[in-house]
């Protein structure tokens, strides 16, 4: 070898010696997964406990790899991954965690990073999830408990594949401040890093992928399912009690009351102990109220105050910063879990406290450590701000799950890794569009989130809020700081009334469509973007006359983030106050009303004048929703209810009903089963519906069962 390419020889070696050689493993069905340089030993996965429901996956069956691998690159430079995926022209991405103002993420740059919701999506929020879906129909995973940079489609490289056309500014009017890039990137800061790929073909089929690898969803208890209320800070026992009294008296469904700060002896940092002053006898208490058929959710966070018994005990496990002067538990260590949670056991859960309101564990930065914090267990607090959420969530869940006993409650912080956790995340933010994009959004983060009604400025804000919390997946009103009720604006307290009730008598709807998150990853809100008969179509140049003339495609061509898909049949198109009438944006298929079942369009824009008293609502042709009585709270374990089944549309129904006791884990051993309804038209032209017999030794629930021919 001459000098000469010895040299450029050297020069090559240097340049590539840290590109990593790629090596993808199917580790599911459909899941893909490649180890960068030496990843580290605490991760999303790790920290969250997920492991893949199997069962699911299998059903999902196999898939190839969805990209070309010679596409996607990894190098270490600076002790950090670097990672490059592809990107084609007409794709569009969703993800990045639970973004609040923005559904379609290409061209974004984000960190992210838990933390309470800043009002921009920067990637700062409370579940960053590293996880991105594409319109083509796959999705990636980055398992790091790390903040994360990403460039979603925003930079070009010079040995960019499909480079952008350079232009001159000087001359011509199509230049860019932003040139057309072909890929994400990502830093990862850390020596190595996992890396998964979900196949599609749908990017609903990523997204379930996605799910059931960490986990399934949840399937909350049917209680979790009814309406909860939350009481103002410092209130006594009685005060909880007149409350309960209140909903009964005005009729309104009403299934667990959460407690603020107060039942405490004291919060801020709190001591997990019960304030002896205004809950003297906590466990007749809980069993007085859970006789009335309410349960008690408790807000907490876990910054553990000196006052605590168990303080001493503690103070070894927990990190070298306070929080409001409280000591912050090192989780990952069991004598810190031991310590806490067995207090919540002891103190709480064992006494038939339903769940947790885990509050202050996403942000903001004054509050929580800073990143040069440092944990007894050798995390850092970079990892420790990414988890803590997943941390509290896990082990307060462990504990229901040991006592064979479901859970549902709140958080502020989740992360990858957390789909199966029995927590519905919120915020102190309060902006009712965002509250919907939110909601859209979490069905691409693997977490579920409510738009909660808090205060209004007017009575029918107060109803149009409480019109989507009825189709959430907690219909929670927290409006213990207003003290407003469902009834406090006169004027609109029959309609708030009426949609309590539809909640309730929705619940077989709702329930069913949880099971198939738990059971198939199909998150039960979500994004028209993984709808069957919608697809996302970027706008073109060339025929930008014709998008003018055809409302659809120029809908389509545009970011939706005002309406959601509720389980498999409902299209929710929310009003926002001061809104008469809005576009609604029907994918392909016939849709009809939700409330009469005439007919409403099909691959169409329409726009609707619902009046105050309606959220405008769609259904999908030849669905089936199965209704209950209303009730002012769930069925009880096991309580037969009866059924009414609706029927929409024009083709041939089919639905599969989900069946257990509602309140145990038995459903894990196979307790459970899905029943078959039909509606088929006979040759006469008359509907008829089936449903299938219940099976011997299993629970059964259902009741009499009666038919509802919607709009005929
Ligand atoms: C906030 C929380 C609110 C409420 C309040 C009580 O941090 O987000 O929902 O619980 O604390 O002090």
């Amino acid at each position: 070898m001459t000098k000469r390419y010895y040299f450029l020889f050297i020069l090559l070696f240097a340049f590539t010696a840290n590109a990593q050689n790629i090596q993808w493993t199917q580790v599911q069905p459909g899941v893909w997964k490649a180890v960068i340089g030496k990843p580290e030993a605490y991760d999303l996965l790790k920290a969250s406990g997920a492991t893949p429901a199997t069962t699911g996956l299998q059903q999902m069956g196999k898939a190839d790899f969805p990209l070309q691998q010679q596409d996607i690159s990894a190098r270490i430079v600076d002790g950090k991954v670097y990672l490059r995926f592809p990107l084609q022209k007409e794709e569009q991405l969703f993800g990045f965690g639970l973004n609040f103002q923005t559904v379609y993420q290409r061209g974004k740059i984000l960190q992210l990073h838990v933390d309470h919701f800043g009002g921009k999506d920067n990637g700062r929020t409370h579940a960053p999830t590293p996880f991105y879906v594409s319109s083509k129909g796959y999705g990636v995973f980055v398992n790091a408990a790390r903040y994360i940079n990403v460039y979603a489609g925003s930079a070009v490289r010079k040995d960019s594949k499909n480079p952008p056309v350079e232009k001159d500014r000087n001359t011509d009017k199509s230049w860019a401040s932003r040139p057309y890039s072909d890929a994400v990137e990502m830093l990862v800061p850390a020596g190595g890093v996992e890396v998964y790929v979900f196949s599609g073909p749908t990017a609903m089929d990523a997204v379930r992928r996605f799910n059931l690898f960490n986990g399934g969803g949840v399937l909350p208890p049917r209680w979790g399912l009814g309406f909860t209320q939350r009481v103002k800070t410092l209130y006594t026992a009685d005060e909880v009690k007149a409350e309960a009294k209140a909903f009964e008296e005005k009729g309104f469904p009403l299934d667990f009351i959460g407690l603020e700060p107060g039942w405490q002896s004291k919060a801020y940092p709190c001591t997990l102990e019960w304030d002896k002053t205004r809950y003297p006898d906590p466990a007749a208490f809980v069993k007085e109220m859970k006789e009335k058929g309410i349960r008690l959710n408790l807000w907490t966070n876990p910054y553990i105050s000196s006052a605590a018994s168990y303080y001493k005990d503690l103070l070894p496990y927990t990190g070298s910063h306070t929080v409001w002067t409280g000591v912050v538990p090192d989780f990952t260590l069991p004598q810190a879990r031991n310590t806490v949670f067995g207090q919540m056991k002891k103190s709480q859960v064992d006494i038939g406290v339903s769940g947790y309101k885990i509050d202050e564990v996403d942000g903001y930065d004054h509050y929580l450590w800073p990143d040069v914090a440092t944990f007894p267990s050798g995390l850092s607090g970079e990892q420790m701000r990414q988890t803590f959420g997943l941390l509290v969530q896990r082990y307060t869940a462990d504990i229901y799950h040991q006592k064979n006993q479901r859970t549902y409650g709140l958080v502020r912080a989740s992360n990858a890794g957390g789909v199966s956790m029995p927590y519905v995340i919120y915020d102190d933010y309060y902006n009712h569009e965002d509250f919907i994009t939110a909601l859209i959004n979490s069905g691409f983060a693997g977490v579920l989130w409510t738009p909660e009604a808090r205060a209004s400025k007017t009575a029918e804000e107060w109803l149009r809020r409480m019109q989507t919390v009825v189709f959430s997946p907690m219909a929670m009103i927290n409006a213990w700081s207003s003290g407003t009720k469902p009834w406090s604006y006169p004027e609109v307290a029959d309609q708030i009334k009426a949609m309590a009730t539809l909640r309730m008598q929705m619940m077989p709807y709702w329930y069913s469509a949880f099971a198939r998150y738990h059971f198939e990853g199909i998150p039960p809100f979500r994004s028209i973007n993984l709808e069957e008969g919608f697809s996302y179509e970027p706008k073109k140049e060339s025929v930008n006359k014709n998008l003018e003339e055809n409302p659809y495609a120029e809908a389509v061509s545009k970011e939706i983030k005002d309406q959601y898909m509720a389980g498999d049949a409902l299209l929710v198109a929310p009003l926002f106050a001061g809104q008469t009438s809005r576009k609604v944006v029907l994918p392909k298929g016939k849709w009809y009303d939700f409330y009469t079942g005439a007919y409403a369009g099909n691959g169409e824009v329409i726009t609707v004048t619902p009046g105050l008293d309606k959220i405008p609502v769609y259904v999908k042709d030849g669905s089936i929703i199965p209704m209950m009585p209303p009730m002012l709270h769930a069925p009880k374990k096991g309580e037969k209810v009866d059924l009414e089944i609706r029927y929409y549309g024009e083709k041939p129904g089919q639905y599969k009903l989900y069946d257990d006791d509602g309140e145990t884990f038995d459903y894990e051993k196979g307790q459970y089963t899905w029943r078959d309804i039909t509606v088929t038209k006979d040759n006469n032209g008359q509907l008829k519906g089936t449903i299938s017999a219940p099976v011997t030794g299993k629970p059964n629930t259902v009741g009499n069962v009666t038919w509802k021919w919607m709009g005929k």
